[in-house]
């Protein structure tokens, strides 16, 4: 079998806070191959977001090391890491976060410029078959704040696919959108996986987790796949068990 696409080895990310070491992610271990669409879930402040950071190299790890399509990111020097980011990484965020001043052609081709995989010429055409792909070809010229939220949602995915990169990183990617845009992202995403780009979402909704093949859980620091049963599983036990400490707090359990 092919090498996987991402390898992540006892990574350990620990912050230095006023109040002590913070020790977010503690050995988390985990391997994606090439084309898979995977997903990752777990409680607030678990540390979903610092995982995706040191995958997209925009943050360093304390110890570990990664591996994405080959490349061992954490042993690149940061200086080298921006352009391999811009020309491997596409990353879809909550709010979007495209420039209100330009309009939705010229955020689709603003990633273009810094990575130099299409000629200056080409750039236009390659940013408008995007869009159109998404449906939103007609919105081209507007600025962003014009568009729905799940319209610009679309125009951030196009954005992340401008330079054609081999990963698409979400965090929490339909967490701002309604039932019908946040579906329609998530099939957006399947239907890249189906075509060889490798998906990591950062996700609350359980609903849309359903049918994506590979769910990984983390908790306590540690990463496990799991089965969206399982994990819903426990997330019940764990409300439970909270709702138990607070009636005990106010006097209140029977
Ligand atoms: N730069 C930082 N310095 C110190 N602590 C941090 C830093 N970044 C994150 N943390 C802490 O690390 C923990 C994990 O944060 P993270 O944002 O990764 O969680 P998350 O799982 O993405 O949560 P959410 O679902 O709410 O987005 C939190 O306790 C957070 O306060
Ligand atoms: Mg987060």
């Amino acid at each position: 079998m092919a090498e996987p696409f991402i390898q992540v080895h006892d990574l350990v990310k620990t912050f230095d806070t006023p109040a002590g070491p913070l020790n977010v992610l503690r050995g988390i271990n985990l391997e994606i191959q090439k084309g898979e669409f995977a997903t990752i879930v777990g409680p607030s402040g678990s540390g979903k977001t610092t995982f995706l950071n040191m995958l997209t190299a925009v943050d360093t790890p304390t110890s570990g090391e990664i591996v994405v399509g080959g490349v061992p990111i954490t042993q690149v020097p940061q200086r080298k890491l921006t352009k391999w980011r811009a020309r491997n990484v596409g990353i879809v965020f909550q709010f979007f976060q495209l420039l209100p001043t330009l309009t939705v052609l010229e955020n689709v081709m603003a990633p273009m410029d810094f990575a130099n995989v299409w000629k200056p010429g080409e750039r236009r055409e390659v940013a408008m078959r995007l869009l159109d792909r998404f449906g939103i070809a007609d919105q081209a010229y507007k600025t962003p704040d014009m568009l729905s939220g799940g319209q610009q949602q679309r125009v951030a995915i196009a954005r992340a696919l401008a330079n054609n990169p081999p990963l698409i990183v979400g965090d929490e990617p339909t967490g701002n959108l309604d039932r019908m845009s946040a579906a329609n992202v998530f099939n957006i995403f399947s239907e890249l996986a189906e075509h060889g780009t490798t998906v990591v979402v950062v996700t609350h909704d359980r609903d849309l987790v359903h049918g994506v093949p590979r769910v990984f859980e983390l908790v306590d620091g540690m990463i496990g796949e799991t089965t969206l049963a399982a994990a819903a599983a426990r997330r019940t036990q764990e409300l439970r068990a909270m709702r138990t400490r607070t009636a005990i707090r106010q006097g209140t359990a029977h």
